[in-house]
């Protein structure tokens, strides 16, 4: 048995911050974030929306897709890395707001590459006939997390949230084969503190215990360019499959030129790849399950494709998957 993606939703707050709000806020141009990420604007959450109410609306359209009912979901995984409590956590509370009753709930953090390790967690629960229903959620609300005065990582991020409901479905179709991994050893490339701050934090925040986001922005590109394209292809070599028999990939999408260096990487042609960062930023856990509502719902993937997603981030974490739709 693997795991079948049979339903997608998302949402996206409606206020639309663009690069030109931006450069009333801090010193930059529409030019430089264009040219240096490919971002023109993203949405922001209210000040009173948070990863919960994004969640819910987003699985709410994927169980509607889905043709299932709420109570047929058995598992609700929701990756965040900005839940707005500690407890009840995020899938708790998507439960309560669904109203699935008979599911379990689980909150899992690999920051960005969170949807796509979930989808993986999903697909183990599935194999071993524990669970057949499953809601997978990516939200993330990276707007509260971050320094509107840093001009290198305020323009990178937005908010959003993406579900998929997956389901149990023969051997051969489904998710065909992952890959997964984590170098902890280099952790402090990119980071959000919470209890704890090391001078070292407190520093590269202005002298101040923010809980805001910072990054060795090069650092993170080099990894990223590298480990999105091997990932991809050690998922492709245990499925059995190369890269020509993929028909759509979906990458994080935290940087169009981070992207643009997977694929060449890859040997992939850009038209086999979707990307929509010109309008949503890096949206964390959200990026590749609203892109990959945006394929389908628009037709770039359709029934019987071959889909690759992959995704890395902080921690610092990487995932992919080869699946058939
Ligand atoms: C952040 C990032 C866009 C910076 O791009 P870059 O090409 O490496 O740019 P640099 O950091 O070398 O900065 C180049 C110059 O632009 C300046 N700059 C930085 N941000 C700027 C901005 N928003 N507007 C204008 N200038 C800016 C820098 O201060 C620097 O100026 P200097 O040459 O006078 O020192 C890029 O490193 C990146 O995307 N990294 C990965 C980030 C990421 O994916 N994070 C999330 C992971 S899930």
């Amino acid at each position: 048995m693997n795991a079948k993606v049979i339903g997608v939703g998302k949402y996206l707050p409606e206020r639309i911050l663009t690069n030109f709000d931006l450069e009333k806020m801090v010193d930059t141009s529409d030019e430089w974030i264009t040219k240096r990420t490919g971002i023109k604007e993203r949405h922001i959450a209210r000040d009173d929306e948070f990863a919960t109410d994004m969640a819910i609306i987003a699985a709410k359209e994927a169980i509607a897709d889905s043709g299932l009912n709420v109570e047929d979901i058995e598992l609700i995984l929701v990756s965040t890395v900005s839940a707005e409590l500690v407890t009840p956590t995020v899938s708790c509370q998507v439960q309560k707001g669904l109203g699935a009753i008979n599911a379990a709930a689980i909150d899992m953090n690999t920051a960005c590459s969170g949807f796509v390790s979930a989808m993986i967690i999903a697909q183990q629960f599935i194999k071993a006939g524990a669970y057949r229903n499953i809601l997978v959620v990516g939200s993330d609300t990276m707007s509260k997390y971050t320094d509107w005065k840093e001009r290198t990582s305020c323009v990178l991020f937005g908010d959003g949230a993406g579900a998929a409901v997956v389901t149990a479905c023969e051997d051969g179709d489904g998710i065909l084969a992952f890959e997964m991994g984590a170098n902890g050893e280099k952790g402090d490339v990119l980071s959000i503190p919470s209890l704890k701050f090391s001078d070292e934090d407190i520093e590269r925040r202005g002298g101040e215990k923010k809980r805001t986001f910072w990054m060795d922005g090069s650092e993170v590109f080099k990894f990223a360019v590298r480990i999105m394209g091997d990932s991809m292809l050690r998922s492709l070599e245990k499925a059995g499959m190369t890269i020509d028999d993929l028909d759509l990939l979906i990458p994080h999408q935290a940087n169009i030129r981070i992207v643009d260096g997977s694929i060449k990487r890859l040997n992939l042609a850009p038209d086999k790849v979707y990307t929509n960062i010109e309008k949503t930023g890096n949206i964390s856990s959200a990026c590749v399950p609203v892109a990959l509502c945006e394929a389908i719902k628009s037709g770039r993937a359709k029934k019987g494709d071959t889909i690759g997603l992959v995704g890395f981030g902080g921690g610092l974490t990487w995932s992919s998957l080869v699946m058939k739709i």
